[in-house]
């Protein structure tokens, strides 16, 4: 029995390692997958491939940060897939230069605002966006992707980045408060390092070092932080709401 049958889901940086791992495990149990992304190119491929295999998915090019852009996403996959019941706020960036995270004096202001608007303000604008419906439906499961790197200090990554997983933290404990009573539940995922192409942004040695310090000796795979939100997005975690998986191998254990 596929546990998402008959259900649809919308997926930001659908395309990206996390994310079409999980826009994988979500279609293997039956789900309807819109996919938000920038990268149109990935993302008709993507969506050409999962069609292919007899899926139901519909890829979506649209900067998340932008409210409008947004908008038209959601308005684009509810008119091609049904009203949203799953929705995961994943996408994420984390700027470096040369490798390296920018210390505060270094800092673009527009490299700051960027990283605000993509990492939290998307989930806002798409959590704004897809409750009404599931609200009415009295049904829906809401997974942020938060981070390790909210929750304690970790030198790869700079403030901005930090900052905007600590703040889908709280995030989502308030929208879990505010929609609890309309059966929609809302948690969020905290990744260690992970094989991704986000992590090619800074050097081996120092995703070595990090696998070193993680208890299980290795960095995780796209398809272990999918299996996590899998369960979030289920059934079985239907009594489950505002709190944060760390999916870390035991790295930053807090
Ligand atoms: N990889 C890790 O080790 C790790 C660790 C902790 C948390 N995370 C979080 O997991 C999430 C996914 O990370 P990933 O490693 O798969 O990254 P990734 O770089 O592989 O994928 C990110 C995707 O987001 C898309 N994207 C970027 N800006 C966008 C925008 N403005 N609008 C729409 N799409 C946009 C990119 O095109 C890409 O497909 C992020 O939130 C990241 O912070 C990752």
């Amino acid at each position: 029995m596929m546990r998402f049958s008959n259900k649809t889901a919308l997926v930001t940086g659908a395309v990206g390692g996390i994310g079409s791992a999980i826009v994988r495990a979500l279609v293997a149990e039956g789900a309807s997958v819109g996919m938000v992304d920038t990268n149109a190119v990935a993302g008709q491929a993507l969506g050409a491939e999962l069609t292919a295999a007899g899926h139901k998915v519909f890829y979506v090019s649209a900067d998340v940060g932008q409210f409008a852009e947004c908008e038209a996403a959601v308005s684009a996959i509810k008119t091609k897939l049904g009203t949203i019941d799953i929705l995961v706020n994943n996408v994420g960036i984390s700027p470096k230069q040369n490798g390296k995270a920018l210390k505060v004096w270094e800092m673009p202001p527009q490299e700051w605002d960027t990283v605000m608007s993509v990492n939290l303000n998307s989930a806002f604008y798409m959590t704004r966006l897809v409750t009404p419906d599931m609200i009415q439906k009295r049904d829906g499961r809401i997974i942020n992707m938060s981070s390790v790197a909210g929750k304690a200090y970790c030198d790869i990554v700079a403030a901005h980045y930090a900052a905007t997983k600590a703040a889908l933290i709280g995030a989502t404990r308030h929208w879990a408060a505010d929609l609890g009573e309309y059966n929609i539940t809302v948690n969020g995922l905290a990744p260690g390092r992970i094989s991704t192409p986000l992590l090619k942004m800074v050097s081996q040695e120092t995703n070595d070092a990090v696998a070193q310090v993680t208890a299980l000796k290795r960095l995780g795979t796209p398809e272990e932080v999918a299996d996590a939100c899998v369960f979030f997005a289920s059934d079985q975690a239907r009594f489950v709401t505002g709190q944060i998986l760390d999916v870390a191998g035991g790295w930053l254990m807090t």
